[in-house]
């Protein structure tokens, strides 16, 4: 028979996102409110394997739901990749009497939950928190919304800069892997060109498309790339066109880690407050080593290892968008 969970511990990990905040209050307080033991743990897995545990109770997670970032801290942690990494975290929890786990991150962060919860009889649940939203069975991850809205806010700036001068801007926003924030924040800018890692971008026909608005004395072209895009981001995306037209007036603008931080949107706070909470449920329930999913405003649980093995994917109707309405 499985044990009933007591002691619960929670970590951030991998690249921070807006809302991580109000995740951890909903499990600290939901758990509580069960009557657990709730234990916050610090730069996720590093601080497992560090024993850098402390008590968590309602007071600790006051006045940090509009806070960007995590108070946990958050690191990217190969070591715990390795089995003697996963031996030191477990011996730690062990000692403690913790016997169930909240990881709130990426699919990195539920790949090392998933071996975690494989070897040691410890349940994790996992809360998808990543402004990429790289993680196939939600429609939210905590703090795409924010970075999303604060891309777009960025990119309205730079428009009125750009058409002033009737200049070709190149944005370049974050995406290693995926084009969700590209695409979005590209559509809501009014963006001539989105490119994004899931598709193969043809430059001639960007470069044919800038000679014929030149040719309409429509000047002003706003480009919007995925860090992450096949050239690797807007530098090289310049390069290529400045190639191509030399007499373009170019100019490239890296928004970069702004989009990680600041006040998590109303939105975020809602999904990480909803999904903190059936997450402390989940392990009550004995729904283990699942991550907690919203589709259709429903909560949904995919195994682990579901989240692991998929990759989000764009769908064709997004990049016929682009294209119709950039004419
Ligand atoms: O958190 C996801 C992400 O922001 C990616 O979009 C980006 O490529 C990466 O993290 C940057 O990570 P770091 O802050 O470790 O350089």
């Amino acid at each position: 028979m499985e044990k009933k969970v007591t002691k619960i511990g929670v970590l951030t990990s991998g690249g921070d996102a807006p809302g991580m905040n109000a995740a951890i209050r909903a499990v600290v307080r939901t758990g509580i409110y069960h009557g657990l033991e709730i234990f916050g743990i610090m730069r996720g897995y590093q601080g497992m394997m560090e024993d850098d545990i402390f008590r968590m109770d309602s007071r600790s997670v006051a006045n940090i739901i509009q806070r960007g970032g995590t108070i946990l801290k958050t690191a990217r942690c190969m070591d715990f990749y390795e089995p003697e990494g996963r031996k030191k975290a477990y011996e730690n929890l062990k000692r403690r009497g913790i016997n169930g786990l909240v990881v709130i991150g990426g699919d990195g962060s539920f790949r090392g939950a998933q071996k975690f919860s494989q070897e040691y009889d410890i349940p994790c649940v996992g809360l998808a928190g990543t402004i990429d939203k790289d993680i196939h069975g939600t429609d939210f991850t905590i703090g795409f919304d924010t970075a999303v809205n604060t891309a777009v806010e960025a990119i309205d700036k730079v428009r009125d800069t750009m058409d002033a001068h009737d200049r070709i801007f190149i944005i370049e926003v974050m995406g290693r892997d995926a084009g969700y924030i590209a695409l979005h924040s590209g559509i809501a800018t009014g963006a001539e060109n989105i490119l994004i890692p899931e598709r193969k971008t043809n430059i001639n026909d960007i470069v044919n498309s800038l000679l014929e608005k030149e040719r309409r004395k429509k000047l002003v072209n706003l480009i919007v790339v995925a860090e992450g895009d096949e050239f690797g981001g807007a530098t090289e995306v310049e390069k290529v066109l400045k190639d191509k037209l030399p007499n373009a007036e170019i100019r490239v603008c890296i928004l970069g880690h702004i989009q990680r931080g600041g006040s998590p949107s109303c939105l975020d706070r809602v999904i990480a407050s909803r999904m903190g909470f059936h997450a402390v449920e989940c392990l009550l329930e004995g729904r283990h080593n699942v991550f907690v999913g919203i589709l259709n405003n429903k909560m949904h649980y995919i195994p682990l290892a579901d989240a692991v093995k998929n990759k989000g994917k764009i769908s064709d109707e997004w990049v016929r968008i682009v294209k119709i309405l950039a004419s």
